[in-house]
């Protein structure tokens, strides 16, 4: 029986039990809900509502229920129950008859499922950190492997100037970073508690919400019932944070599909996360990386379905809000796949660091260092932009490298230009003269490395 009855004559139909019910995906909260239930027990004996030895079998009871449920032993889809906050109380209440019955006494499902909803995205939060700690890991331990590799650094696609391999892997730890430091704010931010707001207008009962927050592992109780039982901003921004941190996993595949086409030739990727072709023998296609791109769809579209959701709801709570779980259920697995795959193809990861160099030396990426040289001669820069780009063309139709080309070309470009220029434009003089914070010298790059090896092995 629904936990409404009382006011209905006629039962629910099928079709709006199909509409409404939460129970097929809202069970994954049953930790969570037991959980907030035996602390409001614990509240309703303060508030003089159950006595210490009720409150005693109502918690006996619903621990049994909650270890049950996290050992995998209930078959939630057999239950006829509308969502899991039912499940529970006729749970109870089938156990210990009336007794059960007076577990929902000051309480309302509206500051129910906002706790336990709160209680979920939490949990989640902390695991997606440390999987967000493990990607890390993973990527210094790559960067770690190949200190000595120099890719191509491109912009617009084009090459540009060339880069440590372990360079490109720091600017991934950044974005990681900042993904871990967002998943902290959000913690902090929604870490109140809206159990004791009742319906939408507070609660009756004498219970004391400081305490029940306390328990729960809130650092305060929300502080307006109706803002309590209606904000979902908890779990936009849960959204938010992973559809950015998707991102950055996408961009970061996009950068190692490329890496590993025929056409780069940079990288192999393990058998353990690539497949085949039904049909070409030879391919071997980098699909665990094209998923981490590919799944950015759903997650960036979870977070649109719920902003659209919550617009223009009134205050306080509406039906529509029960909309929030199944996209952020899926964002949440999705995340976390993406960000565990995205360790093993890392660490079954290898870098062809003899064709990356040569591809770093090729594409004119040393340009900017003719221009750089001509600077120091006092040159104004804009001109000696213009010069180098006159000697890219005098290669390019000579079919030679800047490098190569001979100190009468050269001259003849600029009087200027002595013999000195060969050591200037060596690929690794182009990269060590990068070695202001932030740049990509070797002993920058590996200064940066250590850092980052030394903060992760303190967060991990
Ligand atoms: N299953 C509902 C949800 O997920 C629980 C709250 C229901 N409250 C109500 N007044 N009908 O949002």
């Amino acid at each position: 029986m629904a936990l409404w009855g009382g006011r209905f004559q006629a039962g629910s139909s099928d079709m709006f039990k199909q509409v409404n019910d939460s129970l097929p995906f809202d069970y994954v909260m049953a930790s969570e809900d037991i959980f907030g239930s035996i602390v409001w027990s614990r509240a309703l004996v303060k508030a003089g509502v159950l006595t210490e030895q009720e409150q005693g079998q109502i918690e006996a009871s619903l621990s049994a229920l909650k270890s049950d449920a996290e050992q995998g032993n209930i078959d939630f889809s057999a239950s006829p129950e509308e969502d899991i906050h039912s499940f529970v109380e006729a749970y109870l209440t089938e156990q210990l008859g009336d007794l059960g019955r007076k577990l929902h006494t000051g309480r309302s499902r509206n500051d129910q499922v906002a706790t336990d909803f709160r209680l979920w995205v939490k949990n989640h939060l902390a695991s997606l950190k440390q999987d967000c700690i493990n990607f890390m890991g993973a990527l210094l331990q790559c960067a770690n492997r190949h200190q000595d590799a120099i890719i191509p650094g491109y912009t617009h696609l084009q090459r540009a100037q060339p880069v440590y391999f372990a360079h490109w892997s720091l600017a991934y730890v950044e974005m990681i970073k900042r993904d871990i430091s967002r998943i902290d704010d959000l913690i902090e931010r929604m870490n109140q508690c809206p159990l004791g707001c009742g319906a939408l207008a507070g609660t009756t009962f004498a219970v004391d919400r400081e305490n029940i927050a306390q328990e729960l592992g809130f650092a305060s109780p929300c502080l307006n019932s109706l803002d309590a039982v209606s904000d979902r901003d908890f779990v936009l921004e849960l959204l938010f944070v992973g559809s950015t941190s998707m991102m950055h996993l996408s961009r970061l595949a996009e950068d190692l599909i490329f890496y590993n086409s025929g056409e780069a030739g940079f990288l192999q990727l393990g058998d353990d996360v690539t497949s085949g072709s039904s049909l070409m023998p030879q391919k071997k296609n980098p699909d665990a990386l094209e998923l981490m791109r590919g799944k950015c769809g759903r997650v960036f579209g979870n977070l649109q379905a719920l902003l659209v959701t919550m617009k223009g709801l009134p205050l306080a709570y509406n039906k529509d809000m029960q909309e929030d779980k199944e996209g952020a259920i899926d964002t949440v697995n999705q995340w976390h796949i993406c960000l565990c795959i995205g360790v093993e193809v890392l660490n079954s990861m290898h870098v062809n660091e003899q064709a990356t160099r040569k591809a770093a030396q090729q594409g004119y990426a040393n340009a900017t260092e003719l221009a750089d040289y001509l600077v120091e001669k006092g040159i104004p820069f804009r001109t000696a932009h213009d010069l180098s780009g006159q000697a890219v063309v005098a290669a390019i139709a000579k079919g030679q490298a800047l490098e190569d080309m001979s100190i009468d070309d050269l001259k003849n470009i600029h009087s200027s230009i002595e013999s000195d220029i060969y050591d200037w434009l060596q690929l690794e003089a182009v990269l060590n003269k990068r070695n202001q914070l932030g740049g990509t010298s070797k002993q920058t790059v590996t200064q940066a490395l250590y850092l980052e090896l030394e903060n992760w092995d303190n967060i991990k």
